[in-house]
């Protein structure tokens, strides 16, 4: 059994909890990114954001330097952008084929994480998508416990 921890990351919540996760589960990591960046002024992103999760866009992302036929499980790290999962996220999920790999989705999150896991659980077809971890942050503060965190991470097998 191979695991790899994939995550998209605009502010480095969802890299700070998807480095947590692999440093305990082990296996590899690695980041999806986009190729053109987004801006550093926040709340212009949010506004992007909506405009890119309210028309379905899915922004080109860098080729992952792994192969991912060579894992059977994968961890998805997601920070959640207007109730569900970032652009970037949605162009990963609809150019790799994860059927028949065990997906294990954690959303970070200002307390508002709407239909992110459903929207996972959808977009996974073929994919045994197992009950995601709901990460709460407060700007950069963690707010989930972290034992709840850590007891997630221990179902990862
Ligand atoms: C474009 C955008 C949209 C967001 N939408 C939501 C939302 O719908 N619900 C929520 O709780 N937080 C929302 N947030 C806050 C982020 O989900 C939260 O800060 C997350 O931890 C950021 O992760 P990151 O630092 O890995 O990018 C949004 C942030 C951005 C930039």
């Amino acid at each position: 059994m191979r695991t790899i921890t994939l995550y998209y990351s605009y502010s480095g919540n969802t890299k700070k909890i998807a480095e947590m996760i692999h440093e305990k589960t082990g296996g590899d990591i690695a980041q999806i990114d986009t190729v053109v960046p987004y801006g550093d002024d926040y709340n212009q992103v949010v506004a992007q954001g909506q405009d890119e999760v309210n028309c379905g866009y899915t922004p080109e992302i860098k080729k992952l330097e792994v192969d991912l036929s060579e894992y059977d499980t994968v961890v998805l790290g997601t920070p959640v952008w207007w109730y569900t999962f970032a652009p970037a996220i949605k162009t990963f999920l609809e150019s790799n084929d994860l059927s028949g790999k065990t997906v294990y989705p954690f959303a970070t999150n200002g307390g508002w994480i709407g239909h992110t896991f459903k929207d996972i659980e959808n977009a996974c077809r073929g994919s045994v998508v197992k009950a995601g971890m709901n990460i709460r942050f407060t700007e950069d503060r963690l707010k989930t416990p972290a034992a709840d965190i850590e007891k997630w991470i221990q179902k990862i097998q």
